[in-house]
C-alpha cells in the first residue's frame, strides 16, 4: 500500500505529510491512525520540538474521506481512528505549524484551527460543508472557530459553509499568512525553525497559557462527536454522502 502519510525529521521539526493525491488528500481511518502515532511519537521525542503539517501542491486535504462515512451511515463500523487523532490534536503538548496549498475542506480546515501557525497559499479556500452534508461541525471547530471568527465568522464558516479564501482567512485571522505557492514549505519550515530555537520551557508554559485547558475542549469534541454519530446515519447524511460518491457514475 502506498504511504499515505509520509514522516519526515528536519532537525528538531517533524513533519507529517498527507500524501494521497490521487483523492485530494480525503483522510481514510489509516491516516488518521499514522499521524495520531506520529503526533504521540513526537511529543515524547526530547528531540522533536515542533510539529509541521503539510499536503501535496494544490490538496492540503479534502477532508474525511467520504467512503469511509458513507460505511458508517449505512450500518457499518466506524473506529476510533478519528476520535484519536482529536485527541491527539486537542491535547498536542508542542507547537504545530500547518501549510496549506490549495483544498481544505472539513477536517483540513479544522485541524488548523488547532494550529498555533498557519500559512497557506492565494489558492487555498477553506471550506467546511458539514450543514450541507447532513452533519455538524468536528474537532472542537463549534467552540474554536467562535472564539477565532467571531459569531458571525464561525456561522459564515460553519453553518453556512462559505468558503474563506487565503485573503479572508487572514483578515478574519484564521491564519497568520499567506505566501506563493512557491515559497510555501520554506516559509512553514522556517518558521518551525524559529519555534524549535526558542527556549522550551518558556515557549511550552506560555502556549499552554494562550490555549487554556484542553478540557473544555476535550469536552466539546466529545459533543460534537455523539451528534456527529448520529448525524452520519440520519437521512440527510445518507442522501449527501451517497450524492457525492455516485456523482461521476451518475453524470
Ligand atoms: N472523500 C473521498 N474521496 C474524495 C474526497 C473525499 N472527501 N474528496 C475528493 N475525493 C476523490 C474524488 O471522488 C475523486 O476520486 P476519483 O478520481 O476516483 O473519482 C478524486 O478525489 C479527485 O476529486 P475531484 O472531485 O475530481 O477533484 P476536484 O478538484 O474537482 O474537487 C473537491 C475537489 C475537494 C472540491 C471535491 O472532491 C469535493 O467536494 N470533495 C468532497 C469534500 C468533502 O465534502 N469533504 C468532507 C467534509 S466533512
Amino acid at each position: 500500500m502506498t504511504d499515505h502519510i509520509l514522516i519526515e525529521r528536519q532537525g528538531a521539526v517533524q513533519i507529517i505529510r498527507m500524501n494521497r493525491p490521487d483523492k485530494k488528500n480525503a483522510l481514510t481511518r489509516a491516516m488518521y491512525a499514522k499521524m495520531s502515532s506520529a503526533l504521540a511519537e513526537g511529543d515524547a521525542d526530547p528531540a522533536v520540538r515542533v510539529h509541521v503539517f503539510l499536503g501535496v501542491p494544490g490538496a492540503f486535504s479534502a477532508g474525511n474521506d467520504l467512503a469511509d462515512f458513507l460505511v458508517v451511515a449505512t450500518g457499518g463500523e466506524g473506529g476510533n481512528e478519528v476520535w484519536d487523532f482529536l485527541m491527539a490534536l486537542a491535547k498536542a503538548e508542542k507547537p504545530m505549524v500547518s501549510g496549506v496549498d490549495g483544498i481544505a475542506v472539513g477536517i483540513g480546515t479544522t485541524l488548523n484551527l488547532h494550529c498555533d501557525l498557519t500559512f497557506a497559499t492565494p489558492r487555498t479556500l477553506f471550506r467546511t460543508p458539514f450543514v450541507d452534508l447532513g452533519l455538524v461541525p468536528e474537532a472542537g471547530s463549534s467552540l474554536l472557530a467562535p472564539q477565532i471568527l467571531g459569531r458571525q465568522g464561525a456561522f459564515a464558516l460553519l453553518g453556512l459553509g462559505e468558503g474563506f479564501s487565503a485573503e479572508r482567512a487572514k483578515a478574519a485571522g484564521l491564519i497568520y499568512e499567506v505566501v506563493a505557492e512557491e515559497a510555501l514549505e520554506g516559509a512553514v519550515l522556517a518558521a518551525a525553525s524559529e519555534i524549535a530555537a526558542k527556549l522550551p520551557q518558556a515557549l511550552k508554559i506560555a502556549r499552554d497559557l494562550m490555549r487554556g485547558s484542553p478540557e473544555e475542549l476535550v469536552a466539546r469534541i466529545r459533543i460534537e462527536s455523539e451528534h456527529f454519530r448520529e448525524r452520519l446515519k440520519s437521512d440527510e447524511a445518507r442522501a449527501a454522502l451517497t450524492a457525492f460518491m455516485t456523482r461521476k457514475k451518475a453524470s
